[in-house]
Formats: structure tokens, C-alpha cells, sequence
């Protein structure tokens, strides 16, 4: 199965806010409203990426960069709408294929929720490396106090590819 990635447009904010929304991600990752998406969308610093198969969507990434750091790319956001099919590792790889070929970036990043360990194992088996944590960086509205970052990185030196 061949990934895609494709620039995502405003017709796409129904399917990354069904992706946010699918059951149990809530304690991953944020569900933004879609004003928010069709801002961030219009906003330079960040890209929005669908991936597909060449049959439907899989899911999709929202990548950050700022001034504050030259060539350190933030991975905002990765969701697959259906988990545990073995389309997040192939989504990963394919995205970062993408990153060091199409932009500058000499360091991806990410930070994921302590408590996510298929997200971890995921990072991790593709190559990524646990720099630390970024202690009590969020608030955990599951359990009502806040909650923990890792975080990770891949450097274009350490990808294959
Ligand atoms: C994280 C995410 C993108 C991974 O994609 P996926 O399609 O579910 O992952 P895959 O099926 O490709 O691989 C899952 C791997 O995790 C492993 N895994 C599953 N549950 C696990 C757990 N509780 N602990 C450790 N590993 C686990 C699986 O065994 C598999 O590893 P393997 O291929 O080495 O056996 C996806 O689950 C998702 O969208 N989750 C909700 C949003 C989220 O957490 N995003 C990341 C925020 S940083």
C-alpha cells in the first residue's frame, strides 16, 4: 500500500474533525472546532497534510514550524481514523519521507501524552528517540489534573530513506 499525501483544503476539515472524534482519542489528542481548523488552515506557519491510500483517507498531520527555531518542524498532530491497522507506522514513515525531502527541516518533532504508549511504540519503532519529558505541560480533563509530555524527535541524519 502506497501513501499519499496531499495539502489539505477546507473540504477536508469534516474528515480530520471525524478523525479528532473517533472514540477513546480524546485523551490524545485535541478536537478543535472547525473556525479553528479553517484559521490554522490560512495561518503560514502550519500545513495540513491528508494521507491517503489511492481508495480513501487515512488520516492526516498538522506540522508546525516557527521563527523561534530554524529547521526544527513540529509535528502539531497525527490521527489515523482507524487505529490498530497498521496505518499510523506506514503514515509516519510516509510523512517523514516527505518532511526531509520537502522542507528545510533538520530536526522532527513531536511531543506525545505520557499515558499514550501505542503513540510511543509507534515513535519509537519508526526511529524516533524520548529526549524527555515536558513535565506537567497540559491539562488532563480525563483525570482532572494535569498531565505529562514526552518528548521526541527523528534528525534527517538518523532517516534512512
Ligand atoms: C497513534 C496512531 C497515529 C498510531 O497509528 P495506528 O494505525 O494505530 O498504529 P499501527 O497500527 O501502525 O501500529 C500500532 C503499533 O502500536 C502497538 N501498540 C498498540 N497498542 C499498544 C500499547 N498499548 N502499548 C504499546 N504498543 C502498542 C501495536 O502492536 C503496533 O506495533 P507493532 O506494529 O510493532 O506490533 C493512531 O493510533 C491514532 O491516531 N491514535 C489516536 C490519536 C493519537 O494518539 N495521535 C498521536 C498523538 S501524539
Amino acid at each position: 500500500m502506497t501513501i499519499h499525501l496531499r495539502r489539505a483544503g477546507a473540504a477536508d476539515i469534516a474528515f480530520i474533525m471525524a478523525c479528532e472524534r473517533r472514540p477513546d482519542y480524546e485523551r490524545f489528542v485535541g478536537r478543535w472546532p472547525e473556525e479553528k481548523h479553517r484559521a490554522r488552515m490560512e495561518d503560514p506557519e502550519f500545513r495540513y497534510l491528508v494521507a491517503e491510500d489511492g481508495v480513501r483517507d487515512l488520516g492526516f498531520a498538522i506540522l508546525h514550524e516557527t521563527w523561534m527555531r530554524p529547521q526544527n518542524l513540529y509535528l502539531k498532530r497525527i490521527v489515523v481514523h482507524d487505529a490498530q491497522q497498521g496505518h499510523g507506522k506506514r503514515v509516519l514513515a510516509a510523512l517523514t519521507d516527505w518532511v526531509f525531502a520537502n522542507t528545510d527541516a533538520h530536526r522532527f518533532w513531536l511531543e506525545v501524552v505520557e499515558t499514550n504508549p501505542r503513540a510511543r511504540h509507534v515513535y519509537a519503532s519508526s526511529g524516533w528517540t524520548e529526549e524527555g519529558m515536558v513535565r506537567e505541560g497540559y491539562f488532563d480533563d480525563a483525570r482532572g489534573r494535569r498531565g505529562s509530555f514526552v518528548q521526541m524527535s527523528i534528525l534527517k541524519s538518523e532517516w534512512p530513506r
